[in-house]
């Protein structure tokens, strides 16, 4: 019996420094030191290993309620845990639209049935993601799920009265408002970035402006709202310099980037295949420099992955009739240890910053993105950082097969994720048929 105690041995933390045994009980980091003469648990070996915070994802599509044949909060959380993360939003883009307290209560309670992660639902900022009248922000941020992120993610608030009526709002309850920053007007039948290719394959182009006209806006409205805002998948590089002119300003704005915006551009539409199709759309290849830039200089403060799930029928069909999104959490650790770490842009101090540490704290959270300290909650990722694998959609735990990464060898590996000192990974993987999976994992 070892009461569900956990050792981890001989691992780096952040990895860094010499290696060290951490144990786990009760929920909690209770010591860290080498020879600590435990007997009494479960061991880890983490030779080779390092420990991060567990991840927080601030912008995760779960389907749940509505289109559960695409995923659910069972199947997008053992993805999560699979990916080394601790909590993830889940956007309120379902069916029914989570803009009531019935079901963002629902949402945070399926989850912690569930267990594997923590899922805190977003609320809806305007009623059935309309844009035309507010949702009830209060009731929904007062009731169990305790909502503290509201979005109408995959629209955008676009009305500048709405939006600063919503940014007032937010800032009296002390919530966050995430913008899907898309000018609606500028965006119409529009299916990939508005460039060369997207003109020579005969794509309708969705301009850089249609994001940047509504990030500055926002910045304003939040600016003399004296509110925070939340830039969700920033693409261009032109968003990064409005990003930093207006923190140089000291708006309270953040911002996140997804692992795709960060790896693929527009050069991967040649094919037509739907399963590049995405909202924002890939941009080109300065793009992606500037947002890696951006992400390593703080301008940009945070990853999310935007997993969205899709059905094969939503996928596999004319480009421009297919739904735009891309599956996203059992990849995002690995994408960005390829376009951060393995660039030297990033350190693994920074990824846990930009995978937890800011992710947390722009969403509020008190027990996630924690230093591995005595004390502190069990809520960590273990991660083998030379080990690569090949993504396969078949085998990842997500019902979706909608990975831009299929086929892709990827370095970086999560071994475990730890939920209150629970190996939610390893509960996950039995969920997905884990042994597919691991065979498919392996050496390099
Ligand atoms: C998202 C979805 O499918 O819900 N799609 C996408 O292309 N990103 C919506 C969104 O995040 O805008
Ligand atoms: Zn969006």
């Amino acid at each position: 019996m070892n009461g569900g105690n956990v050792l981890i041995k001989s691992v780096r933390l952040y990895g860094e420094g010499e290696p060290v045994d951490v144990l786990l009980a009760d929920g909690e980091i209770r010591q860290i030191g080498t020879d600590l003469g435990i007997t009494d648990a479960e061991i880890v070996d983490g030779t080779g290993q390092y420990l991060l915070p567990g991840f927080v994802d601030l912008h995760t599509h779960l389907r749940e309620p509505g289109r559960e044949d695409t995923e659910t909060i069972e199947t997008g959380s053992a993805a999560a845990a699979l990916g080394g993360y601790t909590a993830v939003f889940a956007m309120a883009n379902t069916n029914p639209v989570a803009d009531t307290q019935v079901i963002t209560d629902h949402v945070w309670r399926r989850g912690q049935e569930v267990g594997l992660v923590d899922v805190h639902p977003v609320g809806a900022v305007t009623v059935g993601l309309k844009g035309e009248q507010l949702a009830e922000m209060g009731t929904m941020a007062a009731g169990e799920a305790k909502v503290r992120m509201f979005s109408d993610d995959g629209h955008c608030v676009y009305d500048p009265l709405i939006m600063r009526r919503a940014l007032e709002y937010a800032n009296s309850l002390g919530v966050l408002i995430a913008q899907h920053a898309e000018e609606p007007r500028l965006t119409q039948g529009a299916v990939a970035h508005e460039g060369p290719n997207a003109a020579r394959l005969g794509l309708a182009g969705w301009p850089r402006a249609a994001e940047e006209s509504i990030v500055a806006r926002d910045a304003l409205l939040a600016r003399d709202a004296g509110a925070r805002v939340h830039i969700c998948h920033a693409s261009t590089a032109g968003t990064v310099e409005l990003l930093k002119w207006a923190k140089a300003q000291g708006i309270s704005i953040t911002a996140e980037v997804t692992p795709h915006h960060l790896l693929l551009d527009d050069s991967r539409l040649e094919t037509y295949d739907a399963v590049n199709r995405v909202n924002p759309p890939l941009r080109e290849v300065s793009d992606v420099e500037a947002l890696r830039r951006a992400l390593a200089d703080g301008v940009i403060d945070c990853v999310a992955t935007d997993h969205a799930p899709h059905a094969e029928q939503d996928k596999c069909c004319e480009f421009a009739a297919a739904r735009p999104g891309m599956l996203g959490l059992e990849t995002a650790l690995s994408i960005i240890v390829a376009t951060m770490v393995r660039t030297g842009l990033l350190d693994w101090r920074g990824v846990a910053a930009v995978m937890s540490e800011n992710p947390a704290r722009i969403a509020g959270l008190a027990d996630q993105g924690r230093p591995i300290e005595v004390g502190e909650p069990a809520n960590l990722a273990l991660v083998d950082p030379e080990t690569s694998w090949t993504v396969r959609a078949k085998d990842l735990a997500s019902i979706s097969d909608n990975t831009p990464f299929e086929a892709m060898t990827l370095p970086g590996l999560v071994t475990a994720t730890f939920l209150r000192g629970r190996n939610t990974a390893r509960d996950a993987a039995r969920i997905a048929g884990g042994a597919r999976r691991a065979g498919n994992r392996g050496g390099p």
